[in-house]
């Protein structure tokens, strides 16, 4: 099998760096029938809408096994975890606690915490409850004071059983995805409102800010976005341009509004119909002091010119691929982290996800998944990289923790370290996990050393 090393000298193996493994509400946990309906289930049950036709009412059903999930990941040697809270499962409809929901993200922190292993919780990965979207959802306003109040009773329940909270993950999938691309809940295609979406969320980022830093002062807040590098078709002038655009709407759409409190100057070149409404004062809530910026990365994205001089992205053709056709580039990662550091006053970075998709064959109870060690080895050393260049990295997660409901493409694509039997929910390891694990292990014992 092979392993993942790292120099004895690497900074990730400094004591302080928090390795640890990632998942998500809707993707593992099930048990929707003790839930409210969110966005997602609406979603999956439109026909064509997820690959496999398949839904998150069980996923792992780890609301049934998080206990054995637990062991699983004390086993992994991590020092943290980083999983999301379901809005639909710790309130009712009216906004009152659901203390049974509640209750269930208590005793996995107190799991955690007898195991030592740091909480890092995102309130929002996407499952926005369906009721709240029959208001209008991110379209309004108000569903901004809407997720304060969420932020204010979850932290409130929490205390400080929590090491770090993450607001939102990844605005531009729940705006860019869910609203101008189509292919995430709720599946629309409207310009417009999905810029109106990313100000909504990002307002409401800040104002669940303003509850984490007063309930929670001690806590890391902070929260996650993903950032793929922005690469051009061909140096011709039209893609180089093409690319900047790219890049401001994609990237920093969110990181400009977030650090700096202002939207990229692209904002202004959008046709007036296509910009969102904002109110005075909104860019200053946004801009709240972050103790920490969470980045996940997967790829780099290469983009041309349209016509109508615009931007698209150009699919990868040449290998390395993973099985969702995402080029391996982990020259990427360190890109990306050093552009972030020469642009912006950064606060400390965590990498709050990262992995691949591959083609996993379980035989005879082992998943030889060299290809996926091989990425988490390259993508380790581009972090390492960066840090040489001064970047301040306090962490690292490998998405995901187990095999699980991956979105539009259902349970075809597996992201886990562990695999998922689906039908027997039976978790095994893969080779990737174990070299992970190796790893974990090692950096623990030097740190007890
Ligand atoms: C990210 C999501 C995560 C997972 C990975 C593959 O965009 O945050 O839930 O689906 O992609």
């Amino acid at each position: 099998m092979k392993k993942i090393t790292l120099a004895e000298s690497s900074q990730l193996l400094d004591p302080e760096f928090i390795f640890g493994v990632a998942t998500a509400a809707f993707q593992i946990e099930g048990g929707a029938d003790s839930r409210l309906p969110t966005i997602w289930d609406t979603f999956c049950a439109q026909p064509g809408r997820i690959k496999d036709g398949s839904d998150g009412l069980v996923a792992c059903d780890h609301i049934h096994r998080w206990q054995q999930d637990i062991e699983l990941i004390a086993s992994l040697g991590v020092d943290a975890y980083r999983f999301s809270v379901s809005w639909a499962r710790v309130l009712h409809a009216d906004g009152s606690v659901n203390h049974q929901g509640m209750n269930f993200y208590l005793q996995l922190l107190d799991a955690l915490q007898a195991r030592n292993i740091k909480a890092f919780v995102t309130l929002y990965h996407w499952d926005l409850p369906e009721h709240i979207q029959q208001q209008g959802g991110w379209l309004n306003r108000q569903t901004a004071w809407l997720f304060q109040d969420y932020a204010d009773k979850v932290s409130r329940a929490f205390g400080d059983k929590v090491y770090s909270y993450a607001t939102l993950n990844e605005p531009f999938c729940s705006a860019y995805l869910g609203y101008e691309a189509g292919i995430h809940a709720p599946g629309v295609q409207n310009r417009r409102q999905g810029r109106q979406v990313a100000h909504h969320l990002l307002l409401a980022h800040g104002l669940a800010m303003q509850v984490l830093q007063r309930n929670c002062p001690s806590a890391q807040n902070g929260i996650v976005v993903n950032l793929s590098p922005c690469y051009p078709a061909s140096d011709s002038e039209a893609d180089q341009r093409a690319v900047a655009m790219a890049d401001a709407y994609h990237n920093h759409w969110y990181l400009q509004p977030l650090l700096q409190g202002r939207y990229p100057d692209l904002l202004a070149e959008l046709p007036e119909t296509d910009q969102p409404d904002t109110e005075p004062g909104d860019l200053a809530l946004i801009a709240q002091p972050l103790d920490y910026l969470g980045i996940n990365y997967y790829t780099r994205t290469v983009f041309e010119a349209t016509k109508a001089g615009w931007f698209r992205d150009v699919k990868p053709t040449a290998p390395p691929l993973t099985d969702m056709g995402w080029e391996i580039y982990p020259e990427g990662l360190t890109e990306i982290l050093c552009g972030l550091q020469q642009h912006y006053a950064m606060p400390p970075v965590y990498i709050t996800e990262n992995g691949a998709a591959m083609v996993d064959n379980l035989q005879d109870g082992r998943v030889q998944d060299a290809e996926r060690v091989a990425y988490f080895q390259q993508h380790l050393l581009a972090v390492e990289k960066a840090m040489e260049q001064g970047v301040q990295v306090a962490g690292y997660f490998a998405w995901s923790l187990m095999d699980n409901f991956e979105w539009a493409e259902g349970y075809v694509k597996r992201f886990g370290i562990v695999y998922v039997d689906y039908p027997t929910q039976q978790r095994v390891i893969k080779d990737s996990g174990l070299a992970l694990q190796q790893l974990f292990r090692y950096k623990q014992q030097r740190t007890a050393r």
